[in-house]
């Protein structure tokens, strides 16, 4: 995603400068331990952490955690979190979740892996089907691994190779989807992927049925994969009759369509094309269901499930669709997911942190309103944010507007300084199941506070 100038009207520059020189002299106070470890850590780990992108994750240097409970962490210098950023959704049922503990600990007895599927993977499937109106569901280890799948299954099964994304997404550390555009050409966004892959991928805006519908009218079009709301740019929000749009044309060009939930499956019982209605070949859900533990899943339509049967890989000729691995759907991972789907994730739940995340939204508005700031929040379910003008963006080009990296950034030091665990910068704050009605007003009183000492 591409660092923008936002014009963020109301803030003062140098202000803001000197609260985050401020700030992060005061975290670095609080977390000598962490610089121990990272210490430590850097002889063996690039970056001092297990996966390099976790150093950018903060602004600050990584801390290292120690233990959570509910909606809130401890790092290992004993400072307190209460966390907004949800793990980027991958703990939506809240830190130490004894459902998921004991869930866990019972298979862990049992056996952790057999390569063979025990019923609880039935279980998820029928769920999942009833909730979301896909009859046929594949377990993979991650949501990247589910769009690779997906993006595979659709190239296969309409003999065509061009995929569509649309500008602000994020689906995964995937070739054919980590791209850019600069000038009107589409560009790999990092080194090293596989060459070309760039070149079958078209990067459209959203909502806009116009230039979809041209780019599909050349009937090589395998695919078109997209969030129905998008949440990885802040929030874009479909126009009134973009969905039935989208399907309408996707449906007469002959091109696949994958919803990718791997959020906003968080958002609303369901899913987003529970709540809206919505239709598409496949959907995408990851990020363990907010459990934290490492699975995604993929669900296909009636037709293209019948289809994808017809095509295993193993030991056949000709050879079919190359899916799944070793780890995948193990026992752990479909026991947990059976057990969140059952026992967690019920509606009264969703019901639940939707109100949550609407008291953040009409919070964090409240709170423009009274310093005079024209911004707007954002508001997707559980997940608000801060756009930083009167207008919600349409696109993902007008969304990058709201990602002031200056003020993001000095707000989440801020909060972390003072035991709130703010989202990762492309997000916005969202509720978890964990949250309680005194932790949404803790975050809106920080913003408060935060917004006062620069305007
Ligand atoms: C919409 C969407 N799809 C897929 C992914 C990839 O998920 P994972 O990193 O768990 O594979 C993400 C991650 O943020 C996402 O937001």
């Amino acid at each position: 995603m591409s660092h923008s100038v936002s014009a963020a009207i109301g803030i003062d520059r140098q202000r803001l400068a000197q609260l985050r020189a401020r700030e992060d002299a005061a975290f670095a106070r609080r977390t000598p331990r962490s610089a121990a470890l990272r210490a430590r850590a850097a002889a063996h780990l690039p970056n001092s952490v297990p996966m390099s992108w976790m150093s950018n994750l903060y602004p600050t240097p990584p801390i290292y955690a120690e233990s959570g409970r509910g909606a809130s962490f401890r790092d290992v210098d004993g400072n307190g979190y209460l966390d907004f950023n949800v793990c980027d959704l991958s703990m939506t049922v809240g830190f130490g979740n004894e459902i998921v503990a004991s869930t866990l600990a019972a298979q862990a007895r049992r056996g952790t892996q057999f390569l063979l599927a025990t019923d609880d993977a039935i279980a998820v499937a029928e769920q999942l089907a009833e909730r979301m109106h896909h009859p046929y569901w594949q377990f993979t280890l991650s949501a990247s691994g589910a769009n690779t799948e997906v993006i595979r299954a659709a190239r296969f099964l309409t003999g065509r190779s061009r995929i569509i994304i649309f500008g602000g997404h994020y689906h995964g550390h995937i070739d054919e989807t980590l791209v850019r555009e600069e000038l009107g050409r589409v560009h790999a966004d990092n080194p090293g992927l596989s060459p070309g892959a760039a070149a079958h991928t078209t990067l459209l805006q959203f909502n806009d049925l116009a230039a979809l519908e041209r780019t599909l009218a050349a009937g090589d079009v395998a695919l078109v994969l997209t969030e129905p709301a998008l949440t990885n740019c802040n929030v874009v929000l479909p126009t009134a009759g973009f969905h039935r749009g989208l399907r309408e044309l996707t449906k007469r060009h002959g091109t696949l369509l994958c919803l990718d939930e791997a959020h906003t499956f968080q958002f609303a019982y369901g899913g987003l094309v529970t709540a809206w209605q919505l239709n598409a070949d496949f959907i995408v859900l990851g990020k363990g269901l907010g459990t934290g533990v490492s699975f995604g899943l993929y669900g296909m339509s009636e037709s293209v499930g019948a289809a994808y049967a017809r095509h295993i890989d193993l030991y056949v000729e000709p050879r079919g669709m190359a899916t799944g691995g070793t780890t995948y759907a193990t026992p752990l991972a479909t026991a947990t997911a059976r057990a969140a789907l059952e026992q967690i994730l019920t509606a009264d739940a969703y019901t639940r942190v939707e109100t949550f995340g609407k008291r953040l939204a009409d919070g964090l508005e409240a709170v423009f309103t009274r310093r005079s700031l024209p911004w707007r929040a954002f508001r997707c379910g559980p997940r608000s944010g801060y756009c930083l003008a009167p207008q919600l963006p349409l696109n993902g080009r007008e969304a990058a507007l709201s990602l002031d990296y200056d003020l993001i950034n000095a707000r989440r030091i801020y909060m972390a300084n003072r035991g709130v665990w703010d989202a990762v910068s492309s997000a916005g704050p969202q509720a978890s199941l964990a949250h309680t009605a005194a932790d949404i007003d803790r975050y809106v009183e920080l913003a408060d506070a935060f917004l006062g000492e620069i305007n």
